[in-house]
């Protein structure tokens, strides 16, 4: 049995996570195909502003920042949905469904401040995700979410974000802004408080006014917005969710893959697999120098042209040794059992057909019925 078999059989969330350009997009998509394969509608999410995922898919008009069905020829128990993060339009969603009133939303969503968050407050759009993930979860249409998250040298940025506006909203100088809204929404004066003069004339008053305002519309909400960092965090802790560790054979991927397992360990988390994307293949258990030395054999023969192929296999499993060399540091710190590996195939994946290749390499392929 492949090492993903149990991720997309019973796992309501699958998190695929690595450094950059490693392939996540790609396995989150492929995830998605199979789960959908097996009869489960399942919907991933990618943050990517690359588009990559619509790309990886094969979808030339993109993807639109709500679920949409993704058509798969030949699959009918399932259903594939997939859409992208729009940061902007989801926080737009989380403060509406949130507020007391539209007026209360009309308020938040005008306010310069809000309108700037997307800078000020870093960690946004992982934020945004785990926001995504909570109310994708809780939609009936799917039992499965598979979120792709954003290249990242940090594991902790996604597994941080379900509490990042919490504590922000908990900071002291934004506490200070807070206080006077419980006493009726009085106008909050920066020149009667010294510390906000103060900080004002660092930012620039219109800033803080902006700041102020905000926080006086977010008045109340802050608790749902703690309740649900609260549940994103007891999500991502649950049996039921899996992590997935993507990487691929290079020396610097490799370190940064086993610096994101022990992060990931550390939070209290664990990797159900780690997949090891693009590694050259060996071609067959034959040595390097056996290879060369046909090589040989051949020249001395004078048939080049198969000592050009000769050499060529000698080159490729130079190129496959190494890659398992330079993969050595994972192997020890994940174990061989949990690694699940994927060719490298002759070009980028832009389709289904692609994504079904790679996914006989991550599943345990049936047989085909005789
Ligand atoms: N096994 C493979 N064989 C060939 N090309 C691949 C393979 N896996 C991924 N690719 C290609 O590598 C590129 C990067 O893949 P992908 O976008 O999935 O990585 P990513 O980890 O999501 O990147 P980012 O961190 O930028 O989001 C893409 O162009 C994709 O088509
Ligand atoms: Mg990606």
């Amino acid at each position: 049995m492949s090492g993903l078999d149990g991720v997309v059989g019973d796992a309501r969330v699958v998190v695929c996570c690595g450094s950059g350009g490693v392939g996540k997009t790609t396995t989150a998509a492929v995830i998605g195909i199979e789960a959908a394969r097996r009869g489960r509608n399942v919907v991933v999410v990618t943050i990517d502003p690359a588009r990559r995922l619509a790309d990886a898919l094969g979808l030339p008009d993109g993807l639109a920042g709500a679920p949409q069905r993704v058509p798969l020829a030949g699959i009918e128990a399932g259903e594939l949905w997939a859409m992208m993060l729009d940061t902007p339009a989801m926080f737009e969603r989380v403060v509406r469904a949130n507020a007391t009133d539209t007026e209360q939303a009309d308020r938040i969503v005008d306010n310069r401040f809000y309108q700037n968050i997307a800078e000020a407050l870093s960690g946004t759009q992982e934020y945004m995700a785990s926001e995504a993930l909570h109310e994708l979860h809780a939609d009936e249409r799917f039992d499965l979410v598979v979120v792709d998250t954003p290249p990242s040298r940090n594991a902790l940025d996604f597994l941080e974000a379900p509490g990042v506006l919490a504590r922000f909203l908990d900071h002291k100088a934004f506490r200070l802004m807070m206080v006077p809204t419980r006493t009726g929404f009085r106008v909050l004066s920066v020149a009667t408080q010294p510390i906000l003069r103060a900080i004002g004339r660092i930012v620039g008053s219109d800033v803080l006014t902006d700041a102020v305002a905000f926080f006086q519309a977010f008045a109340g909400m802050d608790v749902g917005f703690r309740e649900r960092a609260e549940e994103v965090t007891a999500l991502l802790h649950d049996d039921g969710t899996k992590f997935l560790l993507v990487s691929s054979p290079q020396r610097d991927t490799v370190t940064e893959a086993a610096w994101f397992a022990d992060q990931i360990a550390e939070q209290g988390f664990t990797v159900a697999a780690t997949v090891v994307n693009r590694l050259h293949p060996r071609f067959g258990d034959g040595s390097v120098a056996d290879a060369s030395r046909r090589a040989d054999t051949a020249r001395d023969r004078g048939e080049r042209e198969l000592a050009a192929l000769w050499d060529n296999l000698a080159d490729l499993r130079t190129v496959a040794q190494a890659e398992r060399r330079e993969l050595q540091p994972l192997v020890e710190r994940v174990g061989a059992e949990a690694i699940v590996e994927v060719p490298l195939l002759p070009s980028d994946v832009h389709d289904v057909a692609a994504l079904t290749v790679l996914g006989e390499h991550l599943f345990a392929v049936d047989d085909p019925a005789p």
